[in-house]
């Protein structure tokens, strides 16, 4: 079973190159563009090893300025993420039916974690990772929505199970004036049972649903430190307050397409020992297929908890 909204995206799959030129001399990070709105390669630093201040500063300006960072061919192990993750903040504890549930970390893989076999496709674990091929953004469901998330490739099919990338900031300024304006002060309400649900209706029974109950947030986000603006979308955005639920879920289909155009979009096909760092404020993300029955895939995720007063309903 596949999500109905999964379609691919293809042309954005070749990174388009360009030196990102800071004007400080002392960087020691090299930044390569993957395409001309977001996205950036990062060479040049050991995140498996501890950071100096002055390059942990240019990790971090980079995350604001290009809200997916990607480190080629660095493995890293459970403890190594950790410390690493831990530099951009303190790391949620995963309480949902993932297989890692209770630790730091979010599995994204079909292999059971005790056997090592592959899970069959019509398994519970299996159906509740389909909906991670909903355009989504990490615990964008809790009441303080996350910072940033950190995906570990520990393996990688031969082929399919690429990441893509969409960023509702790059996709912001392109909106209509009308439709900036009928979107401003809006309050989206996100819900953890919503996305399951468009997966297989009704996925969670009441106790689930009542570990998550809905959250508000302010559909357009500002960034602290450049102020741009973006949607804070996805498949967790269920309906907008003061509006009827399916006039919302409208708006948000009509605003989630404008944010998930190929222009606006990275595709990432992984290699063994990548990490992606991505901004889970301004950026959306899905999961793209693979044979699950053949091929084996093991991700493993470190979420970054937000600042409570960055985006508070005020
Ligand atoms: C995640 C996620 C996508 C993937 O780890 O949060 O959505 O391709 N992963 O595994
Ligand atoms: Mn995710």
């Amino acid at each position: 079973m596949v999500p109905c909204h999964w379609t691919p995206i293809s042309a954005a799959a070749e990174p388009r190159r360009a030196h990102y030129h800071s004007g400080a001399m002392t960087m020691t990070i090299t930044v390569t563009r993957l395409t001309p709105h977001f996205a950036a390669r990062i060479d040049g630093v050991d995140i498996t090893r501890p950071i100096d201040d002055a390059t942990w500063a240019e990790i971090r300006a980079a995350l604001d300025e290009h809200s997916v960072l990607v480190f080629r061919g660095t493995p890293l192990d459970d403890d190594q993420q950790i410390a690493f993750s831990e530099r951009f903040g303190a790391l949620e504890v995963t309480r949902s039916m993932n297989p890692a549930a209770g630790t730091p970390f979010a599995r994204q893989s079909n292999l059971d974690i005790k056997s090592g076999e592959v899970i069959p496709p019509d398994d519970r674990r299996m159906i509740y990772q389909l909906a991670n091929m909903l355009w989504h953004s990490d615990s964008s469901f809790k009441p303080v929505a996350s910072l940033c998330s950190l995906l570990s490739a520990r393996l990688v099919p031969p082929e399919g199970g690429a990441t893509e990338f969409a960023s509702a900031r790059a996709a912001y300024p392109s909106l209509p004036d009308d439709v900036k304006r009928r979107v401003e002060g809006l309050v989206v309400v996100h819900d953890f049972s919503w996305s399951r649900d468009q997966v297989q209706p009704g996925f969670y029974n009441a106790e689930e649903r009542a570990v998550y109950p809905p959250v508000r947030h302010p559909i357009v986000r500002t960034n602290p430190v450049n102020g741009r603006r973006s949607l804070f979308l996805g498949a967790h955005a269920s309906h907008i307050e003061g509006m009827s639920v399916e006039a919302g879920r409208a708006l948000l289909k009509q605003l989630l397409a404008h944010v998930t155009q190929l222009e606006f979009c990275y595709r990432h096909e992984w290699r063994e020992g990548d990490l992606i760092v991505w901004d889970n404020r301004c950026v959306l993300h899905r999961a793209t297929p693979y044979d699950t029955q053949r091929h084996k895939r093991l991700m493993q995720r470190t979420t970054v908890g937000g600042d409570p007063n960055e985006y508070a309903i005020r």
